[in-house]
């Protein structure tokens, strides 16, 4: 295949009709999305098509068995409009990780990068410039192949949408630490961005709000003893003045953000510890004071800090501090994002 793309504008833009004042996150679209079809044992050239409802098969085996799997980006806009993506090819790389697992055709990364480029030229008018919004960029695969049978489609379709969008947490991030449920095992998909890694979310982490918390916080399935990761967002802990977070691994999402704050963090000489980290330390760490943080990382939270967690019927409040780990490595990696400072890594793309 090529990536000759196919472009049918839209004819009215919606753009009047958004507050790029008062965005939340992911609720409203821009006026193009990239289309591409997988039929016939291959991806076929792909489309840039007005936003708009497509039509699927009541058979379509994403309806059944679950088969689909996305990515979750972000494109800035720096004070001479230039269009800036952070480490895209990272998130096609991973996309066509997840694809492997769960028997997804997977996707050719200039294509992807060459759709993705020019969705967001067409689109360009949509990436908000205000401080703290970006456009999110949501690329996903699913199996839109149809037929009862139990078994990986025939035919998927990606698309890609994106999204105007402010601050994904709108306020203080409360957290519950996970004793019953699981997000995912060993041998599982939990290290995959499949839908259904979030469905089985949903469930625990409604319980956990109607209790006042925001997320869950999971541990392992097996014994529920170590912390994993967050719902949308690997999570850090700082203990006295050292920074950790667990290794990656079957059951936790690879994290840019997260792999992108462990090498900031190390060239900003903080003491960092990539290991695994046990509930009960972090509580006693609580108790003795020597917890000063916790936060999450990812690209919709970009850096969210935690006020508080509760674990076994008991609420614990992390300190205010005034210059915390949070807020220099929020303001680093941003810059670099936004292009407000030199990006040392190689790590933005201009569009
Ligand atoms: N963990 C989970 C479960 C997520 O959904 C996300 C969001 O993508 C992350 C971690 C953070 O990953 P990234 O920094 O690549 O967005
Ligand atoms: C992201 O951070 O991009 C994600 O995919 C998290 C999502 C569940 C909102």
């Amino acid at each position: 295949m090529s990536s000759n793309i196919q472009i049918e504008l839209i004819q009215k833009s919606n753009i009047d009709n958004v507050d790029f004042n008062n965005l939340s996150f992911g609720s409203v679209f821009s006026d193009h999305m990239l289309v591409c079809d997988y039929v016939d044992g291959k991806w076929q050239s792909p489309t840039i098509l007005p936003y708009a409802p497509i039509q699927l098969d009541p058979s379509a085996k994403i309806f059944h068995y679950g088969q689909s799997i996305f990515e979750g980006m972000k494109a800035y806009k720096d004070t001479d409009n230039n269009i800036l993506l952070f480490r895209p090819l990272d998130n096609c790389k991973r996309l066509n990780k997840s694809a492997k697992r769960l028997v997804i055709p997977t996707f050719p990364e200039d294509v992807f990068m060459d759709g993705l480029k020019e969705l967001l030229k067409i689109d360009s008018a949509w990436i908000p410039k205000n401080e703290g919004s970006s456009l999110y960029i949501r690329p996903f695969i699913f199996a839109s192949g149809e037929g009862f049978h139990a078994s990986p489609a025939d035919e998927y379709k990606l698309i890609i949408a994106t999204a105007p969008s402010g601050a994904y947490f709108s306020g203080k991030v409360k957290v519950l630490i996970e004793e019953k449920y699981a997000r995912a095992a060993n041998g599982g998909v939990g290290f995959a961005k499949a839908g259904g890694n979030y469905a089985a979310q949903f469930y625990p982490t409604q319980l956990a709000i109607e209790k006042g918390y925001n997320q869950v916080i999971w541990t392992d399935d097996n014994t529920h003893e170590y912390i994993e990761e967050a719902g949308a967002m690997n999570i850090f802990i700082r203990i006295n003045d050292t920074l950790i977070t667990s290794p990656t691994s079957d059951r936790i999402l690879d994290g840019i953000t997260r792999k992108s704050i462990l090498q900031i963090a190390e060239d900003e000489n903080i003491a960092i510890e990539v290991r695994k980290i046990t509930v009960s330390e972090v509580v006693e760490a609580a108790k003795n004071r020597s917890l000063k943080e916790m936060f999450g990382a990812g690209t919709a939270a970009v850096i969210s800090p935690i006020a508080g967690f509760g674990y076994q019927n008991t609420d614990y409040d992390l300190p205010e501090l005034k210059s915390s780990y949070a807020s220099l490595l929020k303001k680093r990696i941003t810059d670099i994002q936004t292009n407000k400072a030199p990006d040392p890594y190689g790590w933005r793309v201009l569009v």
